[in-house]
């Protein structure tokens, strides 16, 4: 078992554990259309988001290959949770993981997605021990594609037309790091 110790301060943020007082705050970016035009689940209702914060979004520990940690963002200066990332444990043979990540409208473009994923890069390849991290983004998301290249995620591979994704075919972007690609996030300077 990995039990990483939270919470997983950056310059700005905190990553923690999700509670069942989490579920105002994300209910209000989950249930926008644009939102989560681009990630696996439709628009959400308080329900939707409360099951998931009791199963899935609610684990914080890694058991085994397959698990998924979830960890909420807060922004530091308020206290408020702005967005929610999620490491996936794939294989312990191969040592490799994904990140996934969301945010609320209100932040973009400050940065604070990049710091995220920074940080959940570090206990991937730290705390975890993982040889290679992907990302699996619709060639449609740009703005998801600028994180992880921002990041220095290699684009590996573009399937045309690759998943059927909320009623059409969807082209895929596959990234890639690996650790010996990663700069730990103390060594990163400030993007500005
Ligand atoms: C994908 C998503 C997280 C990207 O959000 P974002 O705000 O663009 O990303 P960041 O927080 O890393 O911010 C980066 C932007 O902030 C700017 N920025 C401002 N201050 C910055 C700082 N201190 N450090 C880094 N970037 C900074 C960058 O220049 C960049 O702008 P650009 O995209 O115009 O080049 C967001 O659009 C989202 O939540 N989308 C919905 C969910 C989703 O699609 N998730 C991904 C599924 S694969």
């Amino acid at each position: 078992m990995v039990h990483p110790h939270y919470p997983i301060r950056t310059d700005r943020l905190a990553l923690r554990p999700i509670t069942s007082a989490d579920a105002d705050a994300m209910l209000e970016y989950k249930s926008d259309p644009d939102v989560v035009r681009y990630v696996p689940y439709d628009v959400l209702d308080r329900d939707g988001v409360e099951r998931r914060i009791g199963s899935a979004w609610g684990r914080s520990v890694f058991d085994a290959p397959g698990d998924a940690v979830c960890l909420g963002v807060e922004e530091t200066a308020t206290g408020r949770l702005v967005g929610d990332v999620v490491l996936f444990w794939h294989s312990e043979k191969d040592r490799s993981g994904e990140v996934g990540y969301i945010f609320h409208p209100g932040v973009r473009g400050r940065g604070y997605a990049g710091e995220a994923v920074a940080a959940l890069l570090d206990l991937g390849f730290g705390g975890l021990g993982l040889h290679r991290i992907v990302a699996r983004i619709n060639e449609l998301n740009e703005a998801s594609a600028r994180v992880v290249e921002r990041l220095g995620f290699r684009r590996e591979a573009r399937t045309v037309e690759s998943i059927w994704f909320k009623g059409g075919w969807a082209t895929m972007l596959e990234y890639a790091l690996l650790e010996q690609e990663w700069v730990p996030r103390s060594q990163i300077p400030p993007a500005r």
